[in-house]
Parts: C-alpha cells; structure tokens; sequence
C-alpha cells in the first residue's frame, strides 16, 4: 500500500498527527527528522550549528531517497523538504502527499516552546515565518490533499485526512474503524 507522506511548515502537527493517523491505520510510523538524527548520530540543532543548513539539506536528500522506498508506512517529513524538488518527486513514487497547513498566529503558538527548531531561533520570529512562508506557501500546495490544522485537534485533523483517503481509495485492508469515527 501507498505511503501517506505528510508535509507541511514548522508547527502545523505533522509528528503529532502523524503518529495518531498511523496509529488508527495500524501501519508503522516514520519521522524523517528523527530518522536523519539516529543517522547522523547528531540533533538537527547541532548538525545546523556544525556544518550549517546546506549539509542538513543534503543529509535529508539523502534520508528521503531511503524512506521514499518504504511501503505502508505513515512518513511525517521537516518542514522544509519541499525545497527541493528531487525530494517531492521520490516522496510521490509510493506515497500519497497530505499537506498541513496553519496561520501565523497559530504556528507561532506552536513553535514557542522548544528551541530546537534553528530556523526559528532569532528574534524576529513572526518575520521569518512570514518570509519562510512566503517561499513556501506553493511548494506545500503540491499535496493531493491539504487540511487546515489553525481550528482543529490533532484527531479531527486525522479524521478529515481519513475521509479523504476514502474518499480518494487509498484504504484498502486493514485500519482501525470507518471515516468520521475517532
Ligand atoms: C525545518 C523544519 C524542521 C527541521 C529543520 C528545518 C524547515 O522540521 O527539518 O529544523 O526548514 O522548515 P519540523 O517541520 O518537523 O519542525
């Protein structure tokens, strides 16, 4: 079966989600960040301090072109992975892409506790989502399917990813009840 690959920007619940929606699906779930910091032996915040964003672009080329290959699997990737489109491409082969999206405001809300994001570090954070956003806002829209998260819980965001690949006839076999039931 198809992997459900979801993108979107920094704070819009592709991990959180992610493992609620592979969880209903009874399929494995995979962090492509997490999956690069196992493989590098290093967090994304020291590998971005230590050899700087350009290397981390490369090792997550790298990491997608593996996971890409997966089957079945639910596959929750950085924010930034659709920088490159070499990345979508590999990702589209065996998936289908679901996008998450989420206002300023909400993103905001989202990333302020953790510093672990190093895109979101300085001091102007509204402006870099802004201009990160700016950037980006079309590359996310290359999804099959695109869910607002700004109004939601995480289980209604599953729920409406749920009726989609219904919908769409992405389901076949085994997941844990219909679309609609949470
Ligand atoms: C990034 C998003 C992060 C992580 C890295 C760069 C980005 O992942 O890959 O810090 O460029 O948007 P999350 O979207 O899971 O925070």
């Amino acid at each position: 079966m198809r992997n459900i690959v979801l993108i979107g920007f920094m704070g819009t619940g592709k991990t959180t989600v992610g493992r609620l929606l592979a969880a209903r699906l009874v399929r494995p779930f995979v962090d492509s960040d997490k999956k690069i910091e196992v493989w590098q032996g290093m967090t994304i915040k020291e590998m971005f301090a230590k050899h700087g964003e350009a290397y981390f672009r490369q090792r997550e080329k790298e990491a997608i072109a593996r996971l890409a290959r997966y089957r079945n699997a639910v596959i929750a990737t950085g924010g930034g992975v659709v920088l490159q489109q070499q990345n979508m491409e590999r990702l589209r082969l065996h998936g289908v892409i679901i996008a998450l999206t989420a206002d300023v405001e909400m993103i905001l809300q989202r990333t302020a506790r953790k510093d672990a994001r190093p895109l979101l570090n300085g001091d102007e954070r509204e402006t870099t989502v802004r201009k990160l956003l700016q950037g980006r806002e079309l590359l996310y829209r290359q999804a099959d399917c695109v869910v607002d998260t700004t109004q939601l819980t995480p289980q209604q965001v599953v729920t409406e990813i749920m009726e989609f690949l219904q919908r769409e006839g992405y389901l076949r076999g085994r997941h844990r009840g219909g679309a609609g039931r949470t």
